[in-house]
């Protein structure tokens, strides 16, 4: 599944977009930003395991963000299961070089109408770290809805913070 936008592309996984994925992904400002999952430092073995468990996927959930042929960020949904079955959360980061210019923007809005179309999902939400205004702007400007601030509930590199829940439903 290829869905071209203005200013990028997305589309699946490929084994060659290792040597990008580790330059873009390789970052303490995007890893700061994200679960303990995703790994930093990001080497080869991080970058192997990512694109051995995206290229398993039975229905696509996780694309490459591509700029001028090059996969430099990614966004993606994760179903939850049991009782949260028509529920997703929604994740996302882009290689810091090519920040600011309106490319997550764009990838939220047709991700969220991507998995709205093609799962049976009523709900996507998004969990932003209170230290990343940028991320909320990106939500904010795609109609997801601040529902909550879950005090301290989390810690990103020894800091303890709060997470901001951000929804969309339909
Ligand atoms: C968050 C992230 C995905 C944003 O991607 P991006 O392509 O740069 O975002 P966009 O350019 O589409 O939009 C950013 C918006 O935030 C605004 N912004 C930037 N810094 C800001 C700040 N400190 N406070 C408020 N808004 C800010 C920009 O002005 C822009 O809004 P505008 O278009 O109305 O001017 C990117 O910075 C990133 O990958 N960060 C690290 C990983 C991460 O945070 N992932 C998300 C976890 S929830």
């Amino acid at each position: 599944m290829k869905i071209v936008l203005k200013k990028c592309i997305l589309r699946e996984w490929r084994w060659e977009d290792k040597i990008s994925l580790i330059k873009n992904a390789n970052n303490i400002k995007v890893a700061g930003m994200v679960r303990d999952r995703f790994p930093y430092p990001y080497d080869n073995v991080a970058a192997d395991t990512w694109l051995k468990e995206v290229s398993a996927e039975k229905a696509q959930t996780n694309f490459a963000i591509v700029v001028k042929n090059k996969a430099v960020g990614a966004i993606g949904f994760e179903t939850e299961g049991d009782i949260f079955i028509r529920s997703a959360e929604l994740g996302y980061w882009l290689g810091e070089g090519y920040w600011g210019r309106g490319i997550m923007t764009e990838a939220v809005q047709a991700v969220t109408a991507y998995a709205f179309s093609n799962f049976d999902l009523c709900r996507l939400w998004a969990g932003v770290f209170s230290n990343n205004p940028t991320s909320v702007k990106v939500l904010e400007k795609n109609d997801y809805e601040f529902e909550g601030r879950l005090k301290k509930s989390i810690t990103k590199f020894g800091q303890t913070l709060d997470q901001l829940v951000f929804a969309r439903i339909i």
